[in-house]
């Protein structure tokens, strides 16, 4: 996924039309062509072309049957996202990709004002009892409204979770978050000489972002960074709130999980139940 070089090589039009997209994508999946010339202000047929030449690029896919119409790629979303964040004036330039993985894309970027960070793109939603009940009322979510979602559930979290271990983050368009660029490693990565503590250590972060009302909801030795600074706890879009459905339960999951891992990877006998009471009591 080269979106520097892609992004280098839109025209004024395109972006017009990748705009026009954007504006309708809550109602339709496949926007009508037509309405894209409306909203883009520009006429039927050069519309017609210049999506034919982003489908060549991969950036949207048209269709033809019932009505002709066009939605975002996994790539287009995230160019359209990138360009959000330009014109907003949160970054410059895109760097280099640092990591793509099912879920997301992540790229190193530079910021005047915020210096290094990282752009991450998601490619997936995440479906809470909330979501599908919302499927229910309004009809099918495709895949860019579930990944939009999906990037305002981590922006929300992250930003309830400011001053604590998290990123610092910085803004939050289409389906991408802009944050602060940790430098440290995944802790399943590395072999951490006092495991004891740092497994305190977050299971203490645990306890902090229960008292401000969050859930992480994916807690893994893959979503913690470590350095000798400390830890960061990172990749929050299936975080819940304490009090939604299930978070309970979604709690007590995170915590089995990450002394699960101690307890193996370290010959560590930590009780799970009583590390759970301790951040539930506290
Ligand atoms: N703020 C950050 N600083 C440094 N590296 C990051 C940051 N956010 C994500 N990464 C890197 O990108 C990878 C994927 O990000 P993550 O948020 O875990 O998304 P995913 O849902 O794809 O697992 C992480 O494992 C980490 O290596
Ligand atoms: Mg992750």
């Amino acid at each position: 996924m080269n979106l520097a070089e892609l992004y280098g090589g839109m025209g004024k039009h395109s972006w017009k039309i990748l705009d026009a997209i954007f504006r309708n994508l809550w109602d339709y999946e496949y926007v009508p062509v037509k309405l894209i010339s409306f909203h883009s202000n520009i006429g039927e047929e050069k519309v017609k072309n210049i999506l034919r030449h982003l489908s060549d690029l991969r950036v949207v896919q048209n269709k033809r049957t019932e009505y002709e119409g066009s939605t975002f790629t996994f790539l287009g979303l995230s160019l359209y996202s990138l360009y959000r964040l330009v014109k907003k004036g949160h970054i410059e330039a895109i760097g280099k990709i640092m990591g793509e993985g099912k879920e997301s894309a992540v790229f190193n970027c530079f910021s005047e004002k915020y210096g290094e960070c990282v752009v991450k793109f998601h490619k997936v939603g995440h479906t809470s009892f909330k979501k599908v009940k919302e499927k229910r009322d309004y009809g099918d979510l495709h895949f860019s409204v579930l990944a939009i979602r999906s990037a305002k559930r981590e922006y929300r979290a992250l930003k309830k979770l400011q001053g604590l271990a998290v990123p610092v983050v910085y803004a939050w368009e289409g389906n991408a978050v802009l944050m602060e660029l940790i430098d440290a490693k995944e802790l399943f990565r590395v072999r951490v000489e006092n495991p004891d503590e740092v497994l305190n250590m977050i299971l203490d972060e645990v306890g902090r972002f229960y008292r401000r009302g969050v859930v992480h909801g994916d807690l893994s030795q893959y979503n913690v960074l470590v350095s000798s600074d400390g830890v960061w706890i990172i990749d929050f879009p299936q975080s819940i709130d304490v009090g939604e459905e299930g978070w309970e339960e979604i709690l007590k999951r995170d915590v089995r999980n990450i002394v699960t891992y101690f307890n193996r990877a370290y010959r560590m006998e930590k009780d799970i139940n009583s590390a759970i009471n301790r951040i539930l009591q506290e």
